[in-house]
């Protein structure tokens, strides 16, 4: 449980905290985008341009219900956490945020690039969804996601959208190779500044390592991140035949993530996804792609209830998962506002970020005179006349 000194009442706070924690090119990581950031902003300015039409009465819900699915999996809000590699960031990287949605009543999608065994995530919270790329050929991927299974994830994210951007131009922090000697004495100057974050990664054992133990090949040692990129770079990108080939190995719940055109997502009911998430990678791919809760309307459209729609980019507070649910999301996926949670205050910290959306979805549906997330519609929003221009079907 946080104290009250570590408990943060908006998810702004816990970024102001995280950048207070973190070294510097931990944080700026975390914040990511890519090139001009043009995308990493409309993300979330384009909930701000979103408005509520609340009635103003009597016979307000008294109680409101929060409780929804995903995958196949009950959980307590429409949001669960969206699968990121947490190198660095806090000891207790993704098992803290397994802990921290678990005791939050909700999900993780844990990236094939994390930090932590998936076995060790899954026992932290069993409601988590294994997400891949296409990396390796087939036998390799099979590999991966067998092994998820084992250590008992619940449902496959497949990810398409990366296509190797690089550049920033507030400049990308140089995320080292591994956590030699070398690289600590460069990095000891940061780490200086934040003598905090070097002492709570030492008492929890030394240094983060770098790796990504999920990538590595039955019997051998966990990779480095930049081990397997070159790996993931030669891979051609799978055809719409390859995730049909993907899905059926799975079998299981299927979630394809990185769907923003009406079409894709016609196309991932037809390879018999269960769900998609409307996502430009938090603005961490292609600049310039519109934000994703301006393609979410045409994308629900087109698909109805054939598929689960999930949306991620952009959520900061419980009424943006009321603006994305009512414009059609079953759910939305968060990915910054945790790992800020995470770097301020552990899985507390996790936990304390979804308490807060919690908290924001319960009091925008009393004001909206909604007794459940299952009630919220296009009525609930104004939406302007140019929200979805440039936005493609
Ligand atoms: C640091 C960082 C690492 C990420 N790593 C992955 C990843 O490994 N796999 C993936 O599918 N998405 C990854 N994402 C994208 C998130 O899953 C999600 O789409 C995005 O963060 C949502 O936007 P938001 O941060 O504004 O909530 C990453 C995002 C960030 C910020």
């Amino acid at each position: 449980m946080a104290s009250t000194r570590e408990w943060f009442e908006t998810v702004e706070e816990a970024r102001r905290r995280a950048r207070r924690h973190l070294p510097r090119s931990v944080y700026l990581s975390l914040v990511a985008g890519t090139e001009q950031g043009i995308t990493l902003r409309d993300n979330v300015a384009a909930f701000s341009e979103l408005r509520f039409t609340p009635p103003h009465g009597a016979d307000l819900p008294a109680t409101r219900q929060l409780v929804t699915s995903v995958l196949g999996q009950e959980i307590s809000l429409p949001v669960i956490a969206s699968p990121t590699g947490v190198q660095a960031v806090h000891p207790e990287g993704e098992v803290g945020v397994a802990r921290g949605a678990a005791e939050a009543g909700t999900a993780l999608g844990l990236s094939s690039f994390a930090s932590m065994p998936v076995e060790d995530v899954a026992a932290a919270n069993p409601k988590l969804f294994f997400q891949v790329y296409w990396s390796g050929d087939n036998d390799t991927i099979l590999q991966r996601i067998e092994r998820a299974r084992r250590a008992g994830a619940k449902a496959l994210i497949v990810t398409l959208d990366w296509s190797f951007s690089t550049g920033r131009d507030w400049g990308s922090p140089a995320i080292p190779e591994k956590m030699d000697l070398r690289t600590i004495v460069r990095l000891a100057p940061e780490g200086l500044t934040r003598p905090g974050y070097v002492l709570r990664w030492l008492r929890g054992g030394g240094l983060p390592d770098l790796t990504v133990p999920n990538m590595a090949a039955p019997g051998e040692p966990a990779p480095t991140f930049f081990g397997v990129y070159g790996e993931w770079m030669q891979t051609p990108p799978p055809s719409w035949a390859d995730l049909a080939w993907l899905r059926q190995q799975w079998g299981g719940p299927f979630l394809v993530k990185g769907v923003m055109r009406a079409d894709e997502a016609r196309r991932c009911v037809d390879i018999g996804a269960t769900a998609i998430s409307v996502s430009n990678h938090g603005g961490n791919n292609l600049d310039g792609t519109p934000a994703s809760i301006r393609a979410l309307p045409a994308v629900a459209d087109a698909v109805g209830t054939q598929l689960e729609v999930l949306l991620d980019g952009g959520i900061r507070r419980g009424s943006d998962v009321v603006k994305a649910v009512a414009l059609g999301a079953r759910a939305v996926m968060i990915g910054r506002a945790y790992l800020w949670g995470l770097a301020a205050n552990g899985s507390a910290g996790v936990k304390n970020v979804f308490d807060l959306l919690r908290d924001g979805i319960d009091s925008t549906l009393l004001a909206l005179g909604r007794p459940s997330v299952h009630d919220l519609c296009p009525d609930d929003i104004i939406v302007p006349a140019e929200f979805a221009r440039g936005v493609s079907n």
